[in-house]
């Protein structure tokens, strides 16, 4: 069975949802207390064995590849004032076996799109993508989310997508599934449609931005129209995929945040900062003072 090694990361997205904020930064460093989102995907993405995280970025996002490269100025500065923790901070952003690749998405064409433009890198294997505004947050002792995608991998050797259950009114937001049980919180697909009016949705299952794929998706992507909203959509070529090969919904265990969105970025700051070492206490302190 072949292993997951690669991850995809579509990070060419405007980011219209948070400006002014995202006006000359990527969406993707948006802080949760101390960490850009992006780097929370990309240790999710170690955690689960990958070692090659492939980024498929736009105009604007230089400061991505920034952040996962060495920063000399600021690291001789850090060193010379002592400040050693934070030297070591800058310094393992991300482990060293780790391989960074940057491929240009010219036009946002589509979810679609971005994962077929990692095609030349990702060849013949199965590979992973990952949404960094989908923030996934896992209770101590548990894998993270995607690592618990990749073991079911290993067993199943089939395409995996992570869903949870929405309120009917939100599936115009989302892919939505229909499907069938198979084993615990692991359906079958049978149907999957992008953003369905919550009348035509055919259940609540909504795709949730982590997927173990198949590289045979690449052939259907390739050969894709324009799908809802005039993008070339990740979900249709999912549905053609399907006629191909199994494709399994995994209810996983985690708590997701929808980071793409003012509220749920501010509920993962929440979450995060009462988890983080740092300011839980004193957070939690402060919540307690308020009304
Ligand atoms: C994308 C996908 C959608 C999926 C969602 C998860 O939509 O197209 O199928 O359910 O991510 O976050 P977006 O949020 O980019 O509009």
């Amino acid at each position: 069975m072949k292993k997951i090694k690669k991850a995809v990361f579509p990070v060419a997205g405007l980011g219209s949802r948070f400006l002014p904020a995202t006006k000359a930064q990527p969406k993707e460093m948006l802080p949760i207390v101390d960490k850009p989102l992006i780097q929370y995907a990309v240790e999710e993405a170690v955690a689960a064995g990958i070692t090659e995280m492939i980024f498929i970025t736009g105009r604007n996002k230089r400061a991505i590849e920034d952040h996962f490269d060495k920063a000399y100025e600021l690291e001789v500065e850090l060193e010379a004032a002592g400040k050693m923790q934070l030297l070591e901070f800058v310094q393992n952003v991300i482990p060293k076996h780790i391989n960074c690749i940057y491929i240009r998405q010219s036009a946002p064409l589509g979810l679609g799109h971005a994962v077929l433009c990692a095609r030349p890198v990702v060849g013949e294997e199965p590979f992973a993508v990952m949404l960094a505004d989908d923030f996934m947050d896992t209770a101590p002792g548990q894998p993270p989310v995607l690592a618990q995608m990749t073991e079911i991998f290993s067993r199943e050797g089939t395409s995996i997508l992570a869903v949870q259950d929405v309120l009917r009114a939100e599936t115009g937001q989302y892919g939505i599934v229909s499907a069938t049980p198979y084993q615990p919180n692991l359906e079958r697909v049978n149907a999957i449609v992008e953003k369905p009016a919550p009348e035509n949705a055919p259940s609540t299952l909504a795709v949730v931005g982590r997927y173990v794929l198949s590289n045979k998706i690449f052939d259907y992507l390739e050969n894709l129209g324009k799908g809802a909203g005039g993008e070339i959509q990740l979900t249709d070529g999912i549905a053609a995929l399907m006629q191909a090969e199994p494709v399994l919904a995994y209810r996983y265990s985690g708590q997701r945040y929808d980071c793409g969105s003012k509220l749920g970025y501010l509920k993962a700051t929440l979450a995060m900062g009462l988890k983080h070492p740092e300011t839980g206490k004193a957070f939690s302190d402060y919540l307690k003072s308020m009304k």
